[in-house]
């Protein structure tokens, strides 16, 4: 199948441009090159094999994408905005980056007759992931208040009795409850995808990312996320600073298993009932905490130990982590790189 990947110079899009030749398929690489993603926009072109056709051009841009969508049979959609979405003057840009460009590409798709989407979605979606209470059972914590984390009260309690709870791990089916203004967008944009998959009788599967980690991750950017500001700080030869208690929980997946799942999911849709809207949480099934992670390359990178800072961000969640039963099940997909290797091959310099 030949498939137009968006964000195709970004970290994840280049990884699944890769995939998909790997597995057979043509691929067609589109990215605006936007200049706070890309601040070496050649670099990042030039991770795109060069027998590879590259469109420069924003997911705005109907007329582009118009073009770029003749004969193509799929399309990956990974632009996007990431990060948190705190600051609401960022608000009009994550909407138009995220919500905006997939209404344009979905209008755009319905009119080439293009039937098939894979999204980049994520775990932030679904808010605060999922606590069981001793006694009241599943329940569901707000938000955490700022007087609680200020006393480096991190966990959420129990919305009814005020008790501890137990993490444990989200399925695709739990309640959509986006808390950041970047979650938003991404919720949105899956009901966006999914109404044009009813609409055009196509089909979308939306991938629902951890934390994507591995080889060309931003770094030194407010696009980086945790591991790469640990292995910066490290590498400068200063100790990583863990957050709350660092007994916070994510899931540390590595690129390459994203961009397999992308490959997964693009099949799948070749397959799926026509209108068809499915989720699919990506992750390596492991929850780790940031302190373990911090600890980990501390120790990959021989020092200084991490630092315990009491720090917090608000709009953080505790713990998000859930399972990808799912996405072995109905897509056959296996996670391939362990946390034991990816991060050994994270410390290497490239
Ligand atoms: C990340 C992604 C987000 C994605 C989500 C999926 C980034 C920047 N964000 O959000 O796009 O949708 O995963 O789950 O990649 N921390 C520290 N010290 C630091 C920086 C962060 O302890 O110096 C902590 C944070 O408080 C947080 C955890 O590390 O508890 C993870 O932070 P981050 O890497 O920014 O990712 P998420 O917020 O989970």
């Amino acid at each position: 199948m030949r498939v137009l990947v968006t964000g195709a110079a970004g970290f994840i899009g280049s990884h699944v441009v890769e995939s998909l030749l790997d597995a057979g398929h043509d691929a067609l690489a589109y990215d605006a090159l936007l200049p706070a993603v890309h601040p070496e926009p050649e670099r990042s072109r030039d991770r795109i094999p060069a027998d590879v056709e590259f469109v420069q051009a924003d997911v705005r841009d109907p007329d582009a994408l118009g073009r770029a969508l003749r004969g193509v049979d799929a399309v990956c959609h990974q632009a996007a905005m990431v990060g948190l979405g705190l600051d609401l003057d960022d608000a009009p840009h994550y909407a138009g980056c995220n919500d905006l460009g997939t209404a344009v590409l979905l209008a755009a798709m319905a009119r080439a007759d293009v039937p098939r989407l894979a999204l980049a979605s994520s775990m932030v979606v679904y808010g605060e992931g999922r606590y069981d209470c001793a006694e009241h059972g599943r329940v569901e914590p707000g938000p955490r208040v700022v007087a609680d984390l200020a006393a480096g009260r991190f966990e959420p309690p129990c919305p009814h009795c005020g008790r501890p709870l137990t993490p444990g791990m989200v399925d695709e089916d739990a309640r959509v409850d986006p808390r950041n203004v970047y979650a938003a967008t991404k919720a949105a944009q899956e009901y966006l995808a999914t109404s044009w998959a009813r609409a055009t009788e196509g089909a979308v599967a939306m991938l629902r990312y951890h934390n994507v980690y591995g080889p060309r991750m931003p770094r030194d950017t407010p696009y980086a996320g945790v591991a790469a500001i640990f292995r910066s700080e490290l590498r400068a030869g200063r100790p990583p600073r863990v957050f709350e208690d660092g007994g916070q929980r994510r899931d540390f997946v590595h690129v390459r298993d994203i961009a397999a799942a992308n490959v997964a999911a693009l099949e799948w849709t070749g397959k799926a009932d026509p209108g068809a809207g499915r989720a699919f949480n990506v992750g390596s099934g492991t929850p780790r905490t940031v302190g373990e992670l911090a600890a980990a390359l501390a120790s990959a990178l021989g020092g200084p130990e991490p630092v315990v800072t009491g720090q917090y961000r608000l709009g953080d969640v505790r713990h998000v982590t859930a399972s990808n039963r799912r996405l072995r099940e109905e897509l056959g997909w296996q996670p391939a790189v362990s946390f034991a290797d990816g991060l050994a091959q994270f410390v290497v310099p490239a």
